[in-house]
């Protein structure tokens, strides 16, 4: 499929390159001129664009925001309008400045800002040099490294698993945008190198508390 990708960082760039690799047409964005890109799409090769923001979200049938949170009002909200988006983003209050979330979750403010957007949460919980490197397709899904989603759109949701599957790690389900709360910074399953059964097992115990 036609994936936009908005941020050419750590998580961006790593994204880019193993969505490429699985077959899909890619295309990469930063805030600046994408001719500051040419050369990181020619190195990820695997016919990589090079696209300013707004055309980046347009070109994608799925979007992924991969910017620090504190950009958010730069996201081309109505590109966005009816695509999936994948939110990658954590909120670092030091890195991004005060943001009054009020009761929402980071994922949750951020689909409010997307208003027709069809946002899923992932990537969040996944360093960026673990990303490029420990998916693995020759496992068993039970056995791959978790990568947490979370959403209030199903289908959304099945879309965005079966891309997690196709780069060699599995989806566990933690719920709903609000729920998205049990895999932001500090919790318990931020971070840590969790099996996809694993991480379940850990995903039951805090639904429990
Ligand atoms: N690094 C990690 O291991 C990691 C892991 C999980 C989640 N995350 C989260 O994922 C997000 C991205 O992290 P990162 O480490 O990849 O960031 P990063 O390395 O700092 O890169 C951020 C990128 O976003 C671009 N950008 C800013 N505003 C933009 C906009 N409106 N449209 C398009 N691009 C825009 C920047 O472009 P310019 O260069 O032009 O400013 C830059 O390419 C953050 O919220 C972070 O907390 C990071």
């Amino acid at each position: 499929m036609k994936i936009g990708i908005l941020g050419a960082g750590h998580i961006g760039r790593a994204l880019a390159r193993l969505l490429a690799e699985a077959g899909h047409e890619v295309g990469i964005s930063n805030s600046k001129d994408p001719d500051t890109l040419r050369e990181l799409a020619h190195q990820l090769g695997h016919g990589v664009k090079a696209f300013n923001r707004e055309d980046a979200a347009r070109f994608g049938e799925l979007v992924i925001e991969t910017v620090p949170f504190g950009k958010y009002a730069t996201l081309p909200a109505v590109q966005m309008e009816g695509k999936i988006v994948i939110d990658t983003a954590n909120y670092y209050p030091e890195r991004d400045g005060q943001i009054d979330l009020g009761e929402l979750s980071q994922s949750a403010f951020i689909a409010h800002h997307l208003p027709k957007a069809r946002v899923v949460k992932a990537f969040n919980t996944i360093h960026s040099a673990h990303l490029e490197s420990q998916g693995d397709t020759g496992k068993p899904l039970d056995e791959r490294r978790a990568i947490f989603i979370a959403g209030d759109d199903q289908e959304a949701k099945a879309v965005v698993t079966r891309l997690i599957e196709e780069i060699g790690f599995a989806a566990v389900d933690t719920g709903s945008l609000e729920d998205s709360k049990v895999q932001q910074p500090g919790t318990p399953i931020y971070g840590p190198d969790l099996t996809a059964k694993q991480a379940r097992e850990e995903v039951q115990k805090l639904r429990g508390r």
